[in-house]
């Protein structure tokens, strides 16, 4: 993959010199106007430009004067600061104690240290403010990267009130946004906006990424599907407080902002100090939706994920919350793991309970001993023999929390954030510790470490389980740093155990994003073991996150979340597409269930390299169907998914055309999910072309144009077809 990036000096009419920067990959360009002495802009963002000199574009970009409009034309800038003119909410609000407000930032210095990426320098002499923005663009992914350092020149001291990353401006066409939300249990549900004016506007106190404002945008055109159209995506790599906001201007132009969202005088910058924005991840595509996270897949898998695990087959979980809760025996641990080890797990988490006194979630947590009234030979036996039974032995910690009830609060009962004088708002019986204090973070590291090395613990699921309401920290608000310092952990973690991986949890997907994922390896992405409402949580998440971060496991029969009564068949069909795991009480089970899920299980691992490391695809959403798939890179292989989520309102099922697969190769189509007959009435298409057999062989071309007629099966059952090119 080739890049071709170039600074032009150019002239213009008026014999003025510019700066044009151009980040270009083989898919995309994104081209800078930064001339020393104005502000730095956007001047393109989009498909990659054989032919068209920056000028060019510059005369194109001419703006129109209107009455009521000023007098010259004023430039948006990477900031839209305040005090520039730009119309709409500024990306940059700071003061020096209410003066000094009136920031503007002209370049002073280009930086080109690499071909991809560029530092923009911009001094305001006025506010003694510089702004330095830092920009990339990956080769191999597409994505760019941007953040903004501001420093503070003076003396006495700024507050920043508000830094967006950057401010990009959106196209004028990409008219909708499609946005994502959600709740506890049902985490990544889309919302689209169509045709948005004024503000859209999330902001995100919670302390952590949180279920409900996941800082994620897409804004794309009317007609833009999963396999075609334009689009451009957002996301901020942050897991604390954050503000994502479009907003479009009354003059038509839209601007797409995230930054961190601060409590009141947090960021407070004493002469001389840097304020470092969390990186905005930003891509675009036109051709469709799939091309945009298939952007974001690579890159997190090449550039945000650390690189000892980048081609490790995921291994199978067995994980014990929903099989024991807090009701740890040994023996009984002893059972599940046989169970586990005998329908293929790879590897065993302990979750919640094996600690201090933590037999119920009021209490014990922060004391990270093993509990010797559950383990009195503590955990050796137990892990001894995961190890023994083939397995790695994982184990849960909530590092960032405290019960009341426990020894360490009872120790150290000022190791909390809190409001003075304000009372804390009850959650889950816990509070928040202060690992902005050194002592704090020490301690946890010295504990969880003699933990991980006493019992060779591979693996550590990380949770992290309230929203944090008025965190102060000698009275000031602290989110900013307290994130840094949850980051700081698990680096520190990581580079005194190099083999140990990191599940970022939060009472399941409320701490999922690029920044957790530099420092973790996979995701819980939702406390639901529901298949069906997984099966949408897992779309949602797909926008932005590959399939081998993604925990998916196979729950219990009856979901403990929803009550809901699924198949083994549906519940292990989900689980695959994901790194799949097991969390439900084996000993419980029908020897039939079981026998279906040990077969699950060798396929996941049969497959796990193609469904991790291939091209993901979604077929466009229709009211009865979840269809995703992922094909090899090179277009050999492929697999998908087709997950029946309701029923249909026309007695024949539909017919869907396929996605990704190459036209000009011919492929043998089989369905090797489920193992056993599933369609409700024959004859149909799995006799007729003995997808259960030896399948029969289709071109490319018929899958994808003129499509394949759906078997007719029951709701909430998901067939699995795989394709072999011949
Ligand atoms: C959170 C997690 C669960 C489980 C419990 C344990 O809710 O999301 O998976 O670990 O905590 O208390």
């Amino acid at each position: 993959m080739s890049s071709r990036n170039t600074t032009t000096r150019i002239k213009t009419n008026d014999a003025v010199s510019e700066d044009f920067i151009s980040l270009k990959s083989e898919e995309t360009e994104l081209i800078l106007e930064a001339r020393i002495g104005a502000r730095p802009q956007v001047l393109y963002w989009g498909p990659a430009l054989s032919h068209s000199p920056p000028e060019e574009l510059k005369l194109l970009s001419v703006r129109q004067w209107v009455h009521g409009s000023a007098a010259i034309d004023v430039s948006p800038s990477l900031s839209n600061e305040l005090a520039a003119g730009v119309s709409g909410p500024p990306g940059f609000i700071a003061h020096r104690s209410s003066t000094d407000w009136a920031a503007i930032f002209p370049v002073t210095e280009i930086k080109r240290s690499a071909s991809d990426s560029v530092e923009i320098i911009c001094v305001d002499e006025n506010t003694r403010m510089r702004a330095l923005y830092r920009i990339s663009l990956n080769p191999e992914s597409h994505v760019i990267e941007a953040t903004t350092s501001i420093t503070n020149l003076g003396d006495t001291p700024i507050t920043i009130d508000w830094c967006s990353a950057l401010c990009v401006p959106l196209e004028r066409r990409l008219t909708r946004l499609m946005a994502f939300t959600g709740r506890w249990a049902l985490e990544f549900q889309r919302q689209e906006i169509p045709n948005f004016r004024g503000s859209y506007l999330r902001e995100n106190k919670s302390g952590r990424t949180s279920h409900d404002n996941f800082p994620g945008l897409i804004a794309l055109t009317e007609f833009t599907s999963e396999k075609s159209g334009t689009a451009a995506a957002f996301h901020l790599g942050w897991s604390g407080n954050n503000r994502v906001r479009a907003d479009r201007h009354s003059d038509g132009r839209a601007f797409l902002q995230m930054g961190e969202l601060f409590y009141p005088g947090e960021m407070e910058l004493a002469g001389g100090d840097t304020y470092t924005t969390p990186t905005l991840y930003a891509a675009r595509s036109d051709h469709g939706l799939n091309r945009l996270s298939q952007h974001f897949h690579t890159h997190v898998n090449t550039s945000v994920l650390d690189t000892r695990i980048r081609h490790k087959p995921r291994p199978v979980h067995y994980n014990t919350w929903e099989a024991v809760y807090f009701d740890h025996s040994e023996a009984h641990l002893m059972e599940l793991a046989e169970k586990a080890a005998s329908v293929g797990a790879e590897r065993f988490v302990l979750d919640d309970g094996w600690f201090g006194a933590r037999r119920n979630d009021r209490a014990g947590l922060g004391d990270w001993w093993v509990s010797p009234d559950v383990y009195p030979n503590g955990l050796g036996p137990l892990s001894q023999k995961v190890r023994a039974l083939g397995m790695d032995f994982g184990i849960w910690f909530e590092p960032e929390m405290v019960n009341p009830d426990s020894d360490l609060y009872r120790a150290h009962p000022n190791w909390i954030l809190e409001a003075r004088g304000v009372e804390q708002v009850p959650v889950r019986d816990q509070y928040t510790l202060d690992l902005t204090r050194r002592e704090v973070s020490e301690h946890l590291f010295e504990r969880m470490s003699a933990i991980v090395s006493e019992y060779d613990v591979a693996y550590i699921k990380w949770d992290m389980n309230r929203e944090i309401h008025h965190p102060a920290s000698a009275g000031r608000g602290v989110i900013h740093r307290q994130t840094n310092a949850v980051y700081a952990l698990m680096r520190k973690l990581r580079e005194a155990h190099p083999d140990l991986e990191i599940e970022t949890c939060s009472s399941g997907g409320a701490r999922t994003d690029f920044g957790v994922l530099k420092y973790a390896d996979r995701m819980w992405l939702s406390d639901s073991n529901d298949a069906l409402d997984r099966q949408h949580i897992q779309r949602g998440a797909s926008y932005f996150f590959p399939l081998n971060v993604s925990g998916s496991h196979v729950g219990p029969r009856v979901c403990h979340v929803t009550g809901r009564t699924l198949s083994m068949e549906f519940r292990a069909a989900t689980a695959i597409f994901g790194h799949m795991g097991l969390e439900l009480n084996l000993l419980e089970e029908s020897e039939d269930d079981l026998e279906t899920l040990r077969c699950a299980v060798d396929i996941y691992k049969k497959h796990r390299m193609l469904i991790h490391e291939g091209d993901f695809v979604r077929l466009d959403e229709s009211e009865y169907l979840n269809m995703i798939g992922v094909v090899a890179k090179d277009k050999r292989e492929a697999i998908f998914s087709c997950a029946k989520t309701a029923g249909h309102s026309t007695t024949l099922p539909g017919r869907f055309r396929f996605a990704g697969l190459d036209l000009h190769r011919k492929y043998e189509a089989r369905i090797i999910w489920p193992t056993t007959s599933f369609s409700v009435t024959a004859p149909s298409i799995v006799e007729a072309a003995d997808l259960m057999g030896n399948g029969t062989t289709f071109s490319g071309e018929a899958l994808l144009v003129h499509g394949f007629q759906l078997p007719l099966m029951y709701p909430e059952s998901c067939i699995i077809y795989h394709f072999k090119a011949v």
